[in-house]
């Protein structure tokens, strides 16, 4: 019997061979993903005149930067640090004190390589935790920042919670990522049930939902939301960026993960472009502050 699908696509199909989990997941595709995505392992707002790919990521940070008015000495918990590239951009701009968490062991080595290669060792801890459920005491960080990795937590109300939860009064929480922008009805998703499967198999484990869900969960947990952003047009030329660097780097990236993987991220990326043509899915940012 098919699962109903939840406020947004839920990314099901059949039965793979290997874990989509987001540990399994991120430890499997990190070193092709650096080809893939480049350092920052996220999608970029191309604003008017921007072709490139690493400034168009560099600038989506910069959008979190902006809404979470990162300011110099703050510490900061970056929630799905990825290989670490935005939080070392934040400890060598701001002088921020970041601790990185993941659930991917591969993602800690390259981000502490990366922090080391950089000088920013003493500035940056990674370590790693689970977002919905970090460990960390109450009350200890000036910023939360979560950058396109909420959508691989399903305990979305848990991910906030522990954000609202360890922030300082007065402290501010930013999050950007993927959103759905329509909700899918079961036939839809019955319909859809081959390009989700795909999504999953390469994105892996994955569930979207829109700006006013994160607003509701913030709210509730007694944050003010001030900063609401929808990048859906802007981040739309990453999948032409995406394809490009499929077919510049095919080589290396068959050689890491294989030839299969290569052609079903190729393909992932025409059907990430039929969503956010068609209105199902996209992408916004969204800030609130603890009182
Ligand atoms: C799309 S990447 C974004 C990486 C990074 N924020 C960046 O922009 O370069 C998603 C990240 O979320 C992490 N992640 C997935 N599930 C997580 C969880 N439950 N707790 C913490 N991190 C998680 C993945 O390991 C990966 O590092």
């Amino acid at each position: 019997m098919e699962e109903l699908p939840g406020p947004g696509p839920e990314i099901r199909g059949p039965p793979v061979s290997q874990s989509h989990a987001p540990a399994a997941h991120y430890d499997r595709v990190t070193a092709a993903w650096r080809y893939l995505l480049g350092e920052e392992l996220h999608y970029g707002v191309f604003d008017e005149g921007v072709t490139d790919l690493a400034v168009a990521t560099g600038e989506l940070t910069r959008r979190m930067i902006e809404g979470g008015r990162i300011e110099q000495g703050v510490s900061i918990l970056d929630v799905g640090c990825g290989t670490g590239a935005p939080a070392c951009r934040l400890a060598q701009e701001f002088g921020a004190h970041v601790t990185g968490i993941t659930t991917s062991e591969e993602g800690i080595r390259a981000a502490q390589e990366r922090a080391k290669a950089a000088g920013l060792a003493a500035q940056t801890s990674f370590e790693l935790r689970d977002g919905t459920d970090n460990g960390l005491p109450d009350a200890s960080f000036d910023r939360v920042w979560i950058l396109e990795s909420s959508h691989l937590m399903r305990r979305r109300e848990r991910l906030i919670g522990e954000a609202a939860r360890v922030l300082k009064p007065g402290g501010r929480v930013v999050l950007c990522d993927i959103t759905r922008q329509r909700p899918l009805d079961l036939a839809e998703v019955r319909r859809l049930r081959e390009p989700l499967a795909l999504l999953r198999e390469v994105f892996g484990d994955a569930r979207m939902e829109g700006l006013g869900d994160y607003r509701a969960l913030m709210e509730g947990e007694g944050l003010t939301v001030d900063h609401e952003v929808d990048l859906t047009a802007a981040t739309r030329p990453t999948f032409d960026a995406w394809q490009a660097n499929a077919d510049r780097y095919r080589t290396e990236v068959v050689e890491l993960i294989g030839e299969r993987a290569w052609t079903a991220f190729r393909d992932s990326c025409d059907v990430l472009a039929g969503f956010w043509d068609d209105g199902t899915l996209g992408y916004g940012l969204i800030a609130a502050s603890r009182p």
